[in-house]
């Protein structure tokens, strides 16, 4: 487990600048519609106690409030996210929540609490992936849900035809996440996780989106891509000449009728804490089994 000093280390790898705001938004354009689905599945409902993770610039947290019409709790590194955050919570009606705006593991949650807990792209940033889902079942009350929607296999990420450099590009993509500890395809491996954590798996539902040049998927990737050139060309094996390149075959693709972009495999998992029970002993002597 690492220690308070390890975690104090932790820095959030796009920050909360300008351009990653704009670029949170067209992402929420696209991938709003895939998070009330799962609102929907979970049947998030008026008076349901819920929890938000990381809700960046808010697009979704804003939906939960309206389905529990209610507010919602949050937990929020970016100071400058909270606060926007919390201002435009106040436009609704709904009332206010709670936000610790700290990372996940200092904030204080309380015991047995949630009914509902949700995160989206936070877990595939997070060193410790453990300790992160033990502080959410305990913040659950049992039988209440965790749903996470983050990568699952990030080597889903590809464009055809496919630019010589890509390989490079995916493993200095990789090496740029688990530089903080994270794992960009970190859903892939979470059911193990689940179980030690207390957590049954219920639900796993898995989105593979593909589009070609003008669609809000490839415009989507395009400004990712563009958002971390210069840092992931410091990162081998990719290099400043290999990112030039790859802009360059990347927006020749633009042009390109037959090109395409595969969007990096999201999974969304549902899962449940699990009710305390006498499963683990012997119904007759009350002897543990
Ligand atoms: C990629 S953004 C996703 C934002 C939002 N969930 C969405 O889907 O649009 C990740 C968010 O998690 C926040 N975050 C990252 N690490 C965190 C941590 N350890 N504790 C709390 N928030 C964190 C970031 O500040 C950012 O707002």
């Amino acid at each position: 487990m690492k220690s308070r000093r390890d975690r104090s280390q932790y820095q959030y790898v796009l920050g909360d600048s300008q351009s990653e705001s704009r670029r949170l938004d067209l992402q929420a354009q696209l991938w709003d519609p895939i998070a009330h689905a799962l609102f929907d599945r979970v049947q998030v409902k008026p008076g349901m106690k819920v929890l938000e993770i990381g809700p960046g610039r808010g697009s979704v947290h804003l939906e939960l409030r309206k389905r529990v019409h209610g507010p919602v709790d949050f937990v929020e590194r970016s100071p400058v996210f909270a606060e926007a955050l919390r201002m435009r919570c106040m436009e609704d009606g709904l009332g206010t929540g709670t936000l610790w705006c700290s990372d996940l593991l200092d904030s204080r949650l309380p015991d047995a609490e949630y009914d509902f807990i949700y995160t989206r792209w936070v877990f595939c940033f997070l060193p410790d992936v453990e300790a992160h889902l033990r502080k959410l079942a305990a913040a659950l009350r049992p039988g209440g849900c965790l749903a996470i929607q983050d990568y699952s296999h990030r080597e889903s990420f590809a464009l055809f035809p496919r630019p010589a450099e890509w390989a490079d590009f995916l493993a200095a993509d990789r090496a740029f996440f688990a530089a903080q500890g994270g794992d960009i395809s970190v859903a892939g491996g979470l059911p193990s996780r689940f179980r030690t954590a207390g957590l049954l798996l219920t639900d796993a539902t898995h989105t593979h989106m593909v589009g070609g040049p003008g669609s809000a998927v490839w415009d989507w990737l395009w400004q990712y891509f563009l958002s971390v050139r210069d840092r992931l060309a410091d990162i081998l094996p990719l290099t400043l000449v290999k990112a030039a390149a790859l802009e360059a075959a990347w927006r020749e693709a633009a042009n390109d009728p037959l090109a395409r972009i595969a969007a990096p495999a999201v999974v969304d998992l549902i899962t449940v804490r699990h009710e305390p029970s006498i499963g683990t002993q012997d119904r007759e002597t009350g002897l543990g089994t």
